[in-house]
This record gives C-alpha cells, structure tokens and sequence, in this order.
C-alpha cells in the first residue's frame, strides 16, 4: 500500500462531492493513504487524470455527445473540478461545434505533445481539431487506434480530476480497446427511452462489464417533451423502460434529461444549456448528474481501497 501523506483538507476536497457541498472549511490537516489507485497499478492511465469516465450506449444519436459535454461543463462549473473532454468518435466527432471550438491544437516543444483547446472551462480534444470540416474520415482498424492513441497519451492534459470521453456508438473494437487502455474509473450508459434503445444500452453495459469496467449508471436522454406552449407533457419515445431496464441490469437510474429544443439548439451553437440557461430544467438535471458521478467515483474508490492490497 502506498505511504501515508499530509495533505491540505481543502485540496483533498476539491476532487469530492462534498467540495460541491462548499464546506467552510478554511485549514485542517487529514491524514490518507496517498492515491490508492495508483498503486494498485492500475490507474491513472494517463499521467495527471485521476479518473477517466466514459459516456457510452450502443447506439448512435441517443444523445452520447450532448450529454458528455453537458455533464463535463457542469463538472468544471458546479463540481468547481478540473475537466477534459476528450471525442472519441473518430468517424463522426461533434465536439468541435458542441464545444465552438475550430482551431488546431498547438504542439508543446519539450515532449512535442498536442495542447488541448478549451473553452467553457473544459479542456478539449478531437480528431475533428486535426481534419476538415467536411473531409471524409476513411481510415481502417489500426489507424484508428493510433490516432485514439495520439488522442490521448499524445495530448498534454495538465493535471485533471475528470477526463470524461465522448464513445464512439457501438461495442466494437474501437470501443473495446478504448476500455481497456484507458482502464475507465467508471462507465455513464445514456439510453432513450424506447425498446430499440434499451437494447442497445444494455449491450454497451454488458461490454463494459466484460472488460471489468464499474458502470457508473444510466441516464435516460430525451425522456417528456413538455409543450412551450400549453405545458402538456408527452412522452413521445415511451416512459418507464428506462428506469426498468437499469433495475432490470442492477445499475443506477441517475435521472431524465428532457426532451428540449433549447438543448439541441444550445448544441449546434456550440453554447451547452447548463451554460446558456443555468437555471433551466435540464441544466438542473445535468448538474445532479454531475454530482452523482462525482459520488459513485468516491464509491468505486472507497471499495478499492477496502479491498485487500496487493504489493507489486
Ligand atoms: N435531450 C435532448 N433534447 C433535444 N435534442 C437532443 C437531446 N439530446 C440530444 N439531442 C439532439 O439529438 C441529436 C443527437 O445527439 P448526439 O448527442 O449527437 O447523439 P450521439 O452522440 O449519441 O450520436 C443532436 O442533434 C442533439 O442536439
Ligand atoms: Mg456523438
């Protein structure tokens, strides 16, 4: 196990939820096994992140990049974490525009690693930074993975507490080797509520589960659309399965994001909704979710660090 360290309370904090929970706390000293993880040799897998969360379904267009950015702002904004946001989808990055983000990242001198663009204070990364808008992405397995590979070991993330990934759609080998040379602290499944969905998130969860990756829950996207003009609630993509199929799949149902314009909107203008109307349902619903990843982080940390250790 590792050696025990004093370290400032208020630093310790800063990476807990009950930061959020602004302690007045001023100075106090705590005594901890200094970062468990590490020494398990197991995390982080990149030098500075202390966990890397993926947000994943097995299907496309359910959602996976609104809420990645969405989630990462608010982790930066209401969690006051150090974030990146790192588009794993190479074939089809968003963040770019999600993020208003068009400029090519620099390359750092000392150890010619590429320097992440941020905005929103979130530290970004996508292979959409380093190819035309519109230029087709055609590239075959391998490269795919070296370019993964650039895409993280090769960016110069700084220290981060959070590097959440936006996945790519599907259980494939992209996926798969993302999970496990990342070794993800934890696994966020987003789902829409109908069936066609639900099938799919379960495959993502039981892909994760393979490869011994901590699902972290499931969040239901596109959940009531609430008329703007009359307040009538429909639940155009069905209602329920969502939260049944997390039971179903022993996982955590972490909240309904609505179905909004003002989302999609917010998107497309690169200005995320938990920034351009903070105080909207939804930015409420994704600040929660926020909060709960930042639990089930500790969570999954305190059960490691219970468990007996091995000494390599
Ligand atoms: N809750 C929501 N309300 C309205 N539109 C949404 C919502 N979530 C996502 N969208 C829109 O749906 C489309 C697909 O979302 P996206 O995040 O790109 O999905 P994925 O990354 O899973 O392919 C985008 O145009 C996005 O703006
Ligand atoms: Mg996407």
């Amino acid at each position: 196990m590792g050696f025990m360290s004093l370290i400032p309370i208020k630093q310790l904090l800063r990476s807990s939820s009950a930061y959020c929970q602004r302690w007045g706390v001023v100075r106090a000293y705590v005594s901890v096994a200094s970062n468990e993880k590490r020494v398990m040799g197991k995390r982080p897998s990149i030098e500075g992140v202390k966990d890397i969360i993926a947000v994943a379904s097995g299907k496309g267009g359910v959602g996976k990049s609104t809420t990645a950015v969405n989630l990462a702002v608010a982790l930066a904004k209401t969690c006051q974490l150090k974030v990146g946001l790192l588009d794993a989808d190479v074939y089809g990055p968003s963040i770019p525009t999600m993020m208003k983000l068009n400029g090519k990242p620099e390359v750092s001198k000392d150890d010619l690693k590429m320097i992440p663009i941020e905005n929103h204070g979130v530290r970004c990364m996508s292979m959409g930074f380093l190819v035309g808008k519109d230029s087709p992405i055609v590239w075959r397995g391998p490269m795919v993975m070296s370019a993964l590979e650039k895409l993280t070991r090769g960016v110069a993330w700084g220290q981060l507490d959070i590097l959440v990934v936006d996945m790519p759609p599907g259980t494939g080998d992209a996926q798969l080797s993302i999970s496990q040379r990342l070794q993800l602290s934890g696994a966020l499944i987003v789902s829409t509520p109908q069936d066609v969905a639900l099938i799919d998130a379960r495959r993502g969860a039981n892909m994760f589960r393979k490869v011994e990756v901590p699902i972290l829950g499931l969040i239901e996207n596109m959940s009531c659309f609430k008329c703007p003009h009359c307040g009538e609630q429909s639940y155009i993509f069905g209602s329920g399965g969502a939260r049944r199929t997390a039971d179903e799949m022993d996982m955590e149902f972490l909240g309904e994001i609505p179905l909004e314009v003002e989302i999609r909107k917010t998107s497309d203008e690169g200005n995320p909704i938990v920034i351009s109307a903070p105080d909207s349902e939804a930015s409420k619903a994704y600040s929660e979710l926020a909060n709960k990843v930042v639990n089930k982080l500790e969570e999954f940390t305190k059960g490691e660090q219970n468990r007996p250790q091995i000494l390599l």
